[in-house]
């Protein structure tokens, strides 16, 4: 098979930034993809569904004419989330979901949720509504091993999270361990798991091949081959529980090649093409489309989108960077490297 026609996919987890950032890199995303789930880790973070309103009209601003997407916005948890906030941006269709970042999990978690116990009535308010939760799924227990803190995350948090509220939707995001696939696909149907391309394609031993390399560094941070392996069959397998989010996260390239280096991947540019050459190599192209165009929008109950893209067999080289206003650019994942599927115009 050399061409590939697929509904038009979505990334069901994009960070945009703001600013010249989000300018160069919105139409990266807005070229693949029909909609897209909004993080909302800006400084200060998007906590209420008028910041979020906000910042999608910035979105929508910097999307090239002629070009249909559709940003879908997310609200950042806190200690001190309103839940009558939730439930209004939700019924306005301003806000689709929230997102859970344990405060120092990760770039711009700092106002993050300290203490689960207190977010309880707006976990309790989203369940009743159909509101869907996104888990940034590490503990951030200093004690707990790097490599550890997704599957603690699972036991300590998610497990009598969903005990005790066990109708909420809840995707557990960049999912990075076999044992994340093992608990998603034990859990009940309003449990489902986003998967990156990166986390697809590198083990943590690309982190460190022939020196330490930034630009493959991102939270969860990728584990050893065994669990690689345990995501790629999860993604091709045809489960409906697992669908395409990139967690594409453009930092500039001086912030990622720093003494104290940015956690996040920008794979944007070639997010699509990438996970058909994984199901390619996996025998899996006919479960892509799944994967990347109706698993999603069943979970959250929207519909499949209506366009299609295709994709041709043919080997091309990943640009070295792209340029944001102002100076700075942004490295995308696998520069210079060769992938096998293009994105036909
Ligand atoms: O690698 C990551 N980068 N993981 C996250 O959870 C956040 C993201 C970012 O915002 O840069
Ligand atoms: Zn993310």
């Amino acid at each position: 098979m050399d061409r590939l026609t697929l509904r038009r996919p979505d990334d069901w987890h994009v960070h945009f930034r703001d600013g010249a950032m989000m300018a160069a890199v919105v139409p990266h995303t807005a070229r693949q993809m029909a909609r897209a789930i909004v993080m909302p880790n800006l400084v200060p973070p998007v906590t209420t569904a008028a910041l979020a309103d906000d910042y999608r009209d910035r979105i929508l601003a910097v999307v090239p004419d002629g070009i249909d997407f559709t940003p879908l916005m997310t609200a950042y948890l806190t200690d001190d989330t309103d839940p009558d906030d939730l439930a209004a941006g939700h019924a306005d269709g301003v806000l689709t979901a929230v997102k859970l970042y344990p405060a120092g999990a990760t770039t711009n978690s700092a106002n993050g949720v300290t203490d689960i116990e207190r977010t309880y009535p707006a976990l309790e308010r989203m369940a009743e509504i159909g509101m869907p939760l996104l888990i940034h799924g590490e503990v951030t227990d200093p004690e707990i091993d790097i490599y550890d803190r997704e599957a603690v995350f699972i036991d300590r948090i998610l497990t009598p999270m969903i005990e005790r509220l066990p109708t909420l939707k809840i995707v557990f995001e960049h999912i990075t361990t076999a044992d994340a696939v093992a608990f998603v696909e034990g859990a009940g149907d309003n449990v489902a798991a986003t998967v990156t391309a990166h986390h697809l394609v590198i083990n943590r031993n690309d982190i460190f091949k022939g020196g330490i390399r930034p630009h493959m560094y991102c939270l969860p941070v990728a584990k050893r081959e065994a669990h690689r392996l345990a995501l790629r069959k999860a993604a091709t397998s045809g489960n409906a529980k697992f669908f395409l989010g990139t967690d594409t996260a453009p930092h500039a390239v001086h912030e990622k090649e720093s003494a104290c280096g940015c956690a996040g991947i920008f794979s944007a540019m070639t997010a699509i093409e990438i996970y058909a050459q994984v199901f390619d190599e996996e025998g899996a192209l006919d479960k892509l489309e799944g994967f990347a165009s109706l698993n999603g929008p069943r979970f959250y109950g929207m519909p499949a989108n209506d366009g299609t893209v295709t994709l041709e067999r043919r080997s091309w080289i990943v640009p070295e960077a792209i340029q944001v206003d102002g100076g700075t650019t942004i490295m995308p994942f696998q520069a210079g490297e060769a992938l096998g599927w293009r994105l036909a115009d």
